[in-house]
């Protein structure tokens, strides 16, 4: 409860993003600002907590194949330094540049000193220059204030968008982070941020029988405890994916640890996996059904989708699979997942059940602000801080190092 009273003043920090208008209205100012330039693609430079949210609410919200619908704009996001990924992201912006159309880039950067992102910055800003006088107007910069990055951008005349100090980059999907670029597609992020806020609220209760963050945790900690070391994000739903793979940099950055808080050596973590229904049945069930005893499975599924498509009635075809015919797919795909907790349940493998009603920008910010929530309960209870990642920091600077020399690899 202390948290919500501190602001920003404190680790928990990220939990009063949704509150914060002052924010909201800078974000929008910017969106308004570039949305004028009415850009065809809006190219997203950043990587592990500076894009995976993004990703993750356009997915879930816009679908996988929004690029391929008629968007007015399209986005595109470069997080490694793959030479073919940005190859083609080079290709498939230039024509646009070629025929003087417009493109916004956000470089997302908390610390303003990750090497894939300032290696691929560079490139799109070389790209954009050789196309536009006024480049520096195609350019946001959203990162700490005060970063190097930040003091390029103010030199350069870029739009600035500030991430707040202790809000680190797992827990920054309701910051400019991601309310810019998701934004900017043309999604509702005051309904974002307002489910946000609503589970906030519900997850600070200190009646834990009313608080499913800490009703979650309870059952992680208690699985990790007796031996079940991996968590399984079973998503029955397509478009989730991405929110599988955010979830995964949450759960692994947050409690994956090598000491605890009072110093002591403990490397401890619980293995966070994804696995989309019903596709990874195909691959994986033989191992979470046959394999060791060492999974906690939370199934997620959606009750409406945007769509309801029905399986017809073709003739010569209902011998292939009884009872598909004039089924919705959802029906079915209900079946697999029923079929599926019956066969765990039968074989003690432990789950959990999580239903979306939709996938709104609403309920898509309630499900992300509950597993962040659900992710720091345990931390306590494991005395680890959810908040840091030297570990992560230590590759970091040993890559910079080797790249200031001058050999090759
Ligand atoms: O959680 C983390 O700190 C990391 O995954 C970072 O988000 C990632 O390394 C990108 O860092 P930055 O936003 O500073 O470029």
């Amino acid at each position: 409860m202390s948290a919500t009273s501190k602001g920003y003043d404190d680790d928990r920090a990220s939990i009063n993003l949704p509150d914060d208008k002052d924010m909201l209205s800078k974000v929008k100012q910017v969106m308004k600002d570039k949305s004028q330039l009415n850009p065809e693609y809006l190219v997203v430079i950043g990587i592990g907590g500076s894009n995976l949210g993004t990703v993750a609410v356009q997915e879930a919200v816009l679908g996988k194949f929004h690029n391929l619908l008629g968007s007015i704009t399209r986005a595109l996001y470069a997080d490694t330094v793959d030479s073919d990924l940005i190859n083609i992201t080079v290709k498939m912006v230039e024509p646009t540049l070629e025929r003087d159309g417009s493109i916004v880039l956000n470089v997302v950067s908390k610390a303003g000193t990750t090497t894939e992102t300032a290696a691929n910055f560079e490139v799109i800003v070389d790209l954009l220059r050789r196309y536009k006088k006024e480049y520096e107007k195609h350019v946001v910069v959203t990162s700490d204030e005060g970063s190097k990055l930040w003091k390029l951008a103010l030199k350069e005349g870029f739009s600035v968008l500030e991430i707040p100090k202790r809000v680190g980059g797992r827990y920054s999907v309701f910051s400019p982070v991601s309310l810019f670029p998701l934004g900017l597609l043309g999604m509702n992020i005051e309904s974002l941020l307002d489910g946000a806020r609503s589970m906030r609220n519900t997850c600070i209760n200190i009646d834990i029988g009313e608080n499913p963050a800490a009703i979650g945790a309870a059952i992680q900690y208690q699985h990790y405890k007796s031996g079940k070391n991996i968590s399984d994000l079973f998503l029955f739903s397509n478009d989730l994916e991405s929110v599988g793979k955010w979830h995964r940099q949450l759960m692994a950055e947050s409690l994956g640890k090598e000491f605890d808080k009072k110093g002591k050596r403990v490397n401890i973590g619980v293995t966070p996996t994804v696995s989309i229904g019903s596709t990874d049945l195909h691959s994986m069930a033989q191992l979470y059904l046959g394999g060791p005893y060492d999974k906690i499975t939370t199934f997620v599924r959606v009750e409406n989708n945007n769509s309801n498509m029905n399986v017809p009635s073709l003739e010569g075809y209902s011998e292939l699979v009884s009872g598909i015919q004039g089924r919705s797919l959802k029906d079915i795909m209900d079946a697999i997942l029923e079929g599926t907790k019956s066969a765990f349940r039968k074989d003690g493998r432990p789950f959990v059940e999580i239903t979306l009603p939709d996938k709104t920008e609403n309920s898509i910010g309630q499900f992300l602000q509950f597993k962040m929530m659900e992710t720091i309960y345990p931390a306590y209870l494991l005395d680890v801080n959810p908040f840091d990642q030297p570990n992560v920091e230590s590759y970091k600077s040993e890559t910079r190092k080797i790249l200031a020399r001058k050999e090759r690899y």
